[in-house]
């Protein structure tokens, strides 16, 4: 079946993609309502990011306690020119979860030196990658930005139909530690399914290490990941038009080491309930939480056999000199 999309023309450097096929507010109301009821209580992560998450998103990332982004960066910073050799001969670069795209700025500028024009392809679901990609055009003459708004899943489909040739696919953030491990194989092989020969995934995994570095990571003293996870419930008062008090719910952050995860939650402080869209009576018990998002911590053995179990091949690797992360290039 052919991917569902509109093709909105903004310049002509800069097309986007709306991945089809859903009425985005009913299917978030349905999760949320479905999630609410569930035992235990869950929302999956991707909610975070309406316009406000994405912002605040982006002000984690600039916390002193969120190592993430700047260790990332560092390992991008020095290694992209050994990145883009290793592409050398691609024009297409293809990112899953692009958000402001702000440390893949090293591996354009290391392509485009290459002396061919450059095809960005970010994905979001938010709309923060039509700010970041009319960006991306004002810094990098010789690049063209065809975005895709939507969900990883069928924006890999429009990828397929639309951009076949050859590729490099970016996955930064270790967004892939927020999919649960046999939800991570799931989603590699669909990545890897969609790669023609040649083609490459380069992909970033934030490594096990000291507890209190990763719990401080997840609870800045700013209070910005707490606004972040709170932002859920304001999101969902938006939507819903309800009146939830977020100050019945607090935020939890906590490494979980026989799950080698970070679990983010929200507690509700009290017992009460509220109904959304006439969907029956969602009860709290005190200090009953809502899991909001895993974050998978790794290490090389969990890297190797992911791979593997993916269908891919690890050729090259790259740490930091502290070992908190690694950003590793994988064909099929
Ligand atoms: C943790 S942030 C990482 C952003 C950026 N890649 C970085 O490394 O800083 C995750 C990004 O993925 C996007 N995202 C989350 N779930 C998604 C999904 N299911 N489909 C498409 N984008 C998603 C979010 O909007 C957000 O911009």
């Amino acid at each position: 079946m052919p991917a569902e999309y509109e093709k909105e023309h903004i310049n002509d450097r800069f097309t986007l993609y709306h991945a089809g096929g859903n009425d985005n507010g009913s299917v978030f109301a349905e999760d949320v309502i479905k999630g609410l009821k569930a035992k235990p209580k869950t929302i999956s992560p991707k909610y975070f990011y309406d316009d406000k998450g994405s912002e605040l998103f982006e002000k984690i990332c600039i916390t002193p306690e969120y190592y993430v982004t700047r260790t990332e960066a560092s390992i991008l910073k020095e290694h992209s020119a050994e990145i883009a050799a290793a592409n050398s001969g691609k024009n297409l670069v293809v990112e899953l979860g692009s958000g402001s795209s702000i440390k893949t700025r090293y591996i354009l500028n290391a392509f485009i030196k290459n002396g061919l024009p450059v095809t960005y392809v970010p994905i979001d679901v938010s709309e923060i990658l039509i700010q970041s990609g009319n960006m991306l055009l004002n810094d990098f003459e010789g690049l063209y930005v065809n975005g895709i708004i939507g969900e990883y899943e069928q924006a890999l489909e429009i990828v397929s139909e639309v951009f076949p040739h050859s590729k490099l696919y970016v996955f930064l953030g270790s967004s892939i530690g927020n999919f649960d491990l046999p939800h991570a194989e799931e989603f590699l092989k669909k990545i890897s399914a969609s790669m023609n020969a040649g083609d490459t995934l380069l992909i970033g995994f934030d490594l096990v290490k000291d507890e209190g570095i990763l719990n401080a990571a997840y609870n800045d003293e700013e209070g910005v990941t707490a606004e972040f996870n709170l932002n859920l419930i304001k999101r969902i008062n938006r939507e819903f038009n309800t009146g939830i008090d977020v100050n019945n719910f607090e935020h939890t952050a906590f490494f979980n080491p026989a799950k080698s995860r970070i679990e983010m939650h929200l507690i509700s402080k009290c017992d009460q309930s509220f109904s959304l869209n006439g969907s029956g009576e969602i009860s709290f018990k005190k200090n009953e939480t809502i899991h909001t998002e895993n974050s998978y911590k790794f290490t090389d053995e969990m890297i190797k056999e992911l791979a593997l179990a993916s269908g891919l091949s690890i050729t090259n690797s790259w740490k930091d000199k502290n070992n908190y992360f690694e950003l590793c290039l994988m064909t099929r």
